[in-house]
C-alpha cells in the first residue's frame, strides 16, 4: 500500500497539526481508507511527534476504528432478540450467499464488510439491517440481491425499500 502524503497534509492542515485532534484525524483517515493503515498511522506519528503505540492505543480504544481493512459498505445485520425471532438468520444467509463471504468478514474487492450488531433500537422495523448511514427495516431475504446491486452500481436505494431514520417503510 502507497501511502497518500499529500492526503495526510491536507488532513493534518485541517486540525492545524494538533495533537489534541488526533482522534478527528484519526476519523478523516477511517473515512478515507476505510480503516486505520499502519503506514499512515506511522506517518501521523512522524507529523505530530506522538508515539505510535499512543495512537495505537487511542486506535484500539473506540469501537468506530478499525485496523483491518474494511468494505466501502459496511453492512451491519441485527441481531437483537426482535430480529432474531423475526428471521434475522434468513436475511444473514442471504447476505452471506449474496456477498460471497461470511459474518465478520470482508470481500476482496473492498467493496463489503459484513459484521453482526446488538439491537439496533428500531425493533418495530425488525429484521433491520444498515448499509453504512442507510437503514433497511422489515427485509426479506430475497430483497437482499436487489439492494446489493443498487449499492454495486452505486445507484441511490429508492424510498420504498429504506427506512430514513424517524420514517417507516410504506
Ligand atoms: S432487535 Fe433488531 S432493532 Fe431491536
Amino acid at each position: 500500500m502507497e501511502v497518500n502524503t499529500e492526503l495526510i497534509e491536507k488532513i493534518l492542515k485541517k486540525w492545524q497539526y494538533r495533537k489534541d485532534f488526533l482522534i478527528e484525524i484519526l476519523q478523516d483517515i477511517q473515512d478515507e481508507y476505510h480503516y486505520l493503515p499502519r503506514l499512515v498511522l506511522m506517518e501521523i506519528s512522524r507529523y505530530l511527534e506522538i508515539p505510535l503505540n499512543q495512537i495505537y492505543e487511542v486506535a484500539t480504544y473506540y469501537k468506530a476504528f478499525s485496523l483491518e481493512p474494511k468494505g466501502k459498505f459496511q453492512i451491519s445485520i441485527c441481531k437483537g432478540t426482535a430480529c432474531h425471532v423475526r428471521g434475522a438468520a434468513t436475511v444473514q444467509g442471504a447476505l452471506e450467499r449474496e456477498l460471497g463471504i461470511k459474518l465478520g468478514e470482508t470481500d476482496k474487492n473492498l467493496e463489503f464488510t459484513l459484521e453482526a450488531v446488538r439491537c439496533l433500537g428500531c425493533c418495530g422495523l425488525a429484521p433491520v439491517i444498515t448499509i453504512n448511514q442507510d437503514v433497511f427495516g422489515k427485509v426479506e431475504a430475497n430483497e437482499i440481491p436487489r439492494i446489493i446491486e443498487k449499492y454495486r452500481k452505486g445507484q441511490t436505494i429508492t424510498a420504498s425499500t429504506k427506512v430514513t431514520s424517524g420514517g417507516s417503510r410504506p
